[in-house]
């Protein structure tokens, strides 16, 4: 008798080994996407059509095609609380969890567009990138779907969910202790740093070792540092997606006047790319940063500086934040933040996050991250500010899940300082 689970597992392995050659047929015949990206891509119906036109290889579907058009989801007990309306944007719906899948999204097919990033040659190219966790989640997926490795470093002191996704995901990850942006040792510099320098010696290298074994050398590596704190392509795929798609839930679909937008800034992204959006819609519109500890960003909106009361204790800052959430804040100006129209900061203490999260959870069955219940936060400080009757919206960045050994433990709360809220 045939063992079937040996014959359900050789089929698999032919499936498998059928797509894969598929791919690289595919990958080979790319002649796409000139001014294309992957949401306006043709659709399979349409480029199987004309038999004497240049075929168009069908380069849709996988990740690209799910992210964004994420739902607004009513704050019932926030409105209920303040007399706004009070809407989160529901990003970690996107495929890989957050809203950094747009700007994976975004940053990766711009570097293809500038030919930094080569769709029919994938195995050449490396994505590189330093990040708190979050980007890197999402440019590992993005980077899978379209062929390419990636190279992901990272401080050592983020929550562990979200080191063991990326390894799961194939990227090779590098972790280095916090320092401050001046420091060679920041993650961004040494991801940069990677991508710049190493390139020359891989070449130099596997240039020797061909010679050496007598072959003719291969094409070498190609290492796109994708750079989400200063490469532009981040604001503007949220200027191009998240701020009509959020003008038009409220506006168009729901027929309400948007009065106010809440988020917090990482990169500075996606509060510069929304808020250029609907202030060019609306200039009444009023764009509120959600601000941690230790971030140099609210006194910078405020009052003009860049300054945070923790820099002053220091003389040298070892840490970024003095803060338990994660993504958010900044003690630098970002080409991704700067000249956001933003018209005021709330700071938001730690506490008062862990309180919403719980809160969320209780009351909307939404179990989120920290910088979501952050945003929600401040979504409350600006209806108290603004009065009853406002239509206000901020963003769910990312669920619990990633947060569950850190901002969701109550152990680790308490290990600084923190009350785990009573649920
Ligand atoms: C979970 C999370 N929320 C919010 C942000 C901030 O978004 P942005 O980088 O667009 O300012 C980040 C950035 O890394 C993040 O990881």
């Amino acid at each position: 008798m045939v063992d079937a689970s040996w014959s359900c597992a050789a089929t698999a392995l032919a499936v498998v080994a059928a797509v894969a050659a598929a791919l690289r047929e595919r990958r080979a015949n790319i002649a796409v996407c000139e001014g294309g990206d992957a949401s306006d891509a043709p659709s399979s119906s349409s480029s199987s059509s004309s038999s004497s036109k240049p075929q168009r290889v069908d380069d849709s579907g996988g990740f690209a095609d799910l992210v964004g058009n994420t739902p607004l989801v009513y704050l019932r007990s926030l409105s209920l609380a303040t007399g706004c309306t009070i809407f989160g944007k529901a990003e970690f719906l996107n495929p890989g969890g957050s809203t950094k899948d747009r700007v994976a999204r975004g940053i990766v097919v711009d570097a293809e567009r500038r030919g930094l990033l080569l769709r029919a040659q994938p195995e050449r190219c490396v994505v590189v990138e330093g990040t708190s966790g979050s980007t890197g989640i999402s440019l590992s997926l993005m980077a899978r779907s379209r062929g390419y490795r990636c190279h992901i470093v990272m401080p050592d002191d983020m929550a562990v969910e979200k080191s063991a996704l990326l390894r799961m995901f194939g990227a090779a990850v590098v972790e280095v202790k916090p320092a401050a942006i001046v420091h060679a040792g920041h993650y961004c510099n040494v991801a940069a740093q990677f991508a710049r320098e190493d390139v020359a010696a891989v070449e130099k290298s596997t240039a020797a070792a061909a010679a050496a074994a007598g072959e003719p050398a291969g094409e070498p590596e190609l290492r796109f540092y994708a750079d989400q704190f200063e490469n532009e392509a981040n604001w503007r795929e949220h200027y191009r997606t998240t701020g009509p798609e959020i003008w038009r839930a409220v506006t168009e679909d729901r027929g309400l006047k948007l009065d106010a937008f809440v988020m917090s800034a990482g990169t500075g992204g996606t509060i510069k790319g929304v808020s250029t959006y609907l202030k060019e819609r609306d200039p009444s519109i009023k764009i509120f940063l959600a601000d941690p500890p230790g971030s140099a960003l609210a006194n910078k909106v405020n009052h003009g500086v860049m300054y945070t009361p923790e820099q002053s204790e220091r003389t040298v800052q070892r840490h970024r934040f003095d803060t338990v959430t994660e993504g958010v804040g900044l003690c630098r100006l970002t080409a991704n933040f700067n000249g956001a129209p933003i018209d005021h900061a709330f700071t938001v203490d730690d506490q008062a996050s862990v309180n919403m999260s719980r809160a969320l959870l209780r009351d909307e069955g939404l179990f989120l991250g920290s910088s979501s219940a952050m945003n929600c936060v401040a979504a409350v400080e600006a209806a108290r500010r603004l009065g009853p009757g406002h239509v206000i919206v901020t963003i769910l960045c990312d669920g619990g899940q990633r947060h569950k050994s850190k901002f969701w433990s109550d152990a680790y709360l308490k290990s600084h300082g923190l009350s785990p809220p009573l649920r």
